[in-house]
């Protein structure tokens, strides 16, 4: 969702609140701002539009200034026109404000202080913010900070500044991310730890319902009900190189390609004289493991898919019932959950907040949390009983490519270590699965060589206005994955289906302009996807296919086919997933979209 800065301190203002923005412009692109105070005035230029048009904004209409905040912002109230975008100010235009989140009870807020006199310029939910700090502002900002949050409910991690207080940033969090830092000289705030990389080398995690108040040499973070919050520093795990594009012309692309590095690395630190490591922070006692019944995932999006090929392969090697829910389903639903029950929240950015919310759930029913997580010191590393790091590195580009593959990695790893506690796994056929884990990343390599061919595929039905993805058993979630990353980027409507229940609606899609991907590699459902394919030929649609290398049986009945190599059937959902990145890539590139900012995405979901 939206990402928000904050400097102060002697480099140019404007440039280091602009060099934060686009770092955390992922998190949203509808529109962006910065307010900067510059002797006693308070300056603010906003845009509607993509941060590069607030950059042109601010070389024609230069501005400097002592401190500032800065906003990019993904819409939940109000469209993304100007009046709408952050930085928010006060009635008198000398209190500014960025935030990031939720306030759900803005409308009640809005009538009263509305019916105090105060002027609202906006429809965002937020403004109500920058008002009730304007109702204290006589007993200091940070005070009037103090005593706004307490009438918030909701999800909110804002930055404020005000002209008559300029030696300071006052920042608020409560159920969203917020990093701050600091040194003798400067000071600043962001979103995440990508926002201040390259200023600073050590972050300070902003405890939940905290206020911060910055300054140059200065830190000091309270409760909401004032009482001192003692913090630590640690080290930015991120270089520079590691968020940026390099000769890449889209995130999605380079983070695609350094899959086969990805992979290497968890297969490499995960095995460890041939026993499981699932690291340090599992947490979780083998005793614990060994008497779980149930297991239950909740996540969203492509980790939900990553979800599903991990039931398949819990079930398959530690015979643990395992059930996956989509999170925003499994919050609200009051899932019947005894002790014996695992819950596992999956994510990459480990701030969705439905994803939160529902381990927060599960907390409240006294469970075991056991997450797996990409961002380290994320609000769900922070509150899970136990942690499996995803180890993708950072991923920028909204439509999630390594993060997936290397979240069913990991998932693969605790299925077999379960399947050894519970005595189903045994050591030669865990020797096995190592030697065909340890060839995947050999083998994205050689998918990857088959790019060209697949751009070649991409520029036959990149004006097709519909695609079906199908796939069965493991690769059930590979389709949904396909399909998923096809809409996201490109805009084409396509369903993921499984194969089997094809016959019992979306058939009826089907006709010669219908391009359906069919995902079957050799597996257990083989000739059972392949009989689902010619359903398809027979009704005229035109088969795309995964297949295994040398599989003429699905080649004849297809139209194209993309042929990954010979491979252990599962990790066939790692493999076969990688054509079909690209497939969507290419589609998306030849209509000329934007692969890295898809329209109404963000990636991170930090609002419910
Ligand atoms: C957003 C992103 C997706 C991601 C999903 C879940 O929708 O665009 O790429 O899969 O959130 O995110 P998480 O960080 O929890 O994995």
């Amino acid at each position: 969702m939206c990402g928000i800065v904050g400097y102060i301190g002697s480099r140019d203002v404007p440039s280091v609140l602009l060099g934060s923005l686009w770092r955390l412009e992922y998190r949203g692109y509808d529109s962006s701002g910065i307010a900067v105070i510059s002797n006693s005035e308070l300056i603010v230029r906003k845009v509607p539009g993509k941060l590069s048009e607030l950059e042109e904004l601010i070389k024609r209409k230069p501005v400097s200034g002592e401190l500032g905040i800065g906003h990019t912002r993904w819409a939940t109230h109000g469209l993304p026109q100007e009046n709408n975008t952050h930085p928010l100010l006060d009635c008198n235009e000398e209190i500014a404000l960025v935030v990031n989140g939720i306030i759900e009870n803005y409308l009640s807020l809005k009538d009263e202080l509305e019916a105090k006199g105060h002027i609202f310029r906006s429809l965002t939910d937020s403004e109500v913010i920058v008002h009730l700090i304007e109702e204290h502002a006589g007993k200091g900002l940070t005070e009037a900070v103090r005593l706004a949050v307490k009438k918030l409910t909701g999800n909110f991690a804002f930055a404020v500044i005000k002209i008559s207080e300029r030696n300071k940033i006052v920042c608020a969090r409560h159920d969203a991310p917020l990093i701050c830092c600091y040194s003798e000289k400067e000071a600043a705030v962001a979103s995440d730890m990508s926002g201040v990389v390259s200023i600073f080398d050590e972050v300070i995690d902003i405890p939940n319902d905290s206020i911060v108040v910055l300054g140059r040499g200065k830190c000091s973070i309270t409760n909401f009900q004032g009482r001192e919050v003692k913090f630590t520093r640690r080290k930015v795990t991120i270089a520079v190189k590691d968020i940026d594009k390099g000769h890449y012309p889209h995130f999605m692309l380079k983070e695609i390609y350094e899959q086969p590095k990805v992979l290497h690395n968890i297969v490499s630190e995960r095995i460890i004289d041939s026993r499981i490591q699932l690291g340090e922070e599992l947490s979780i006692s083998e005793e614990e493991l060994k008497k779980i019944s149930r297991i239950v995932i909740q996540a969203c999006g492509t980790s939900w898919h990553a979800g599903l090929v991990g039931k398949y392969i819990i079930e398959k090697f530690a015979r643990i019932h395992t059930e996956v829910d989509i999170s925003s389903e499994f919050r609200y639903r009051d899932a019947v959950l005894d002790s014996d029950t695992l819950i596992m929240a999956i994510s990459q950015s480990g701030e969705t907040a439905d994803t939160i919310a529902g381990l927060r759930e599960a907390k409240v029913k006294f469970l075991k949390v056991l997450s797996l997580v990409n961002v380290l010191q994320s609000s769900i590393h922070r509150e899970s009983d136990g942690i499996i790091g995803i180890m993708a590195g950072p991923e920028i580009g909204v439509a999630s490519t390594k993060a997936y593959t290397a979240e069913i990695v990991n998932l693969y790893f605790l299925a077999l270590h379960l399947g050894i506690l519970r005595g189903f796994v045994s050591r030669a056929q865990l020797k096995e699965h190592f030697s065909a884990l340890m060839k995947v990343p050999e083998q994205v390599e050689q998918i990857l060589k088959l790019d060209s061919d697949i751009k070649a595929i991409a520029e036959i039905f990149c004006n097709s206005r519909d695609f079906l993805f199908l796939g069965r058993g493991l690769n059930y979630a590979t389709a949904l994955e396909g399909a998923l990353k096809l809409k996201e980027i490109s805009y084409i409507n396509a369903t993921g289906y499984a194969a089997g229940e094809m016959k019992h609606g979306p058939i009826a899609l089907i006709d010669h302009k219908m391009p359906v991907v069919c995902v079957n590699p050799r597996s257990s459902v083989y000739e059972k996807m392949l009989s689902n394919i010619q359903e398809v030929v027979a009704r005229k649609g035109i088969p795309i296919s995964v297949v295994t290398k040398g599989d003429r049986r699905t080649k004849g009945a297809s139209k194209h086919v993309i042929p990954i190599p010979e491979c252990h059937e599962c990790v066939s959902p790692i493999l076969a997933v990688i054509p079909l990145q690209l497939l969507a890539y290419h589609i998306a590139t030849l209509k000329e979209l934007d692969v890295d900012r898809p329209r109404n995405l963000a990636k991170s979901v930090t609002v419910e």
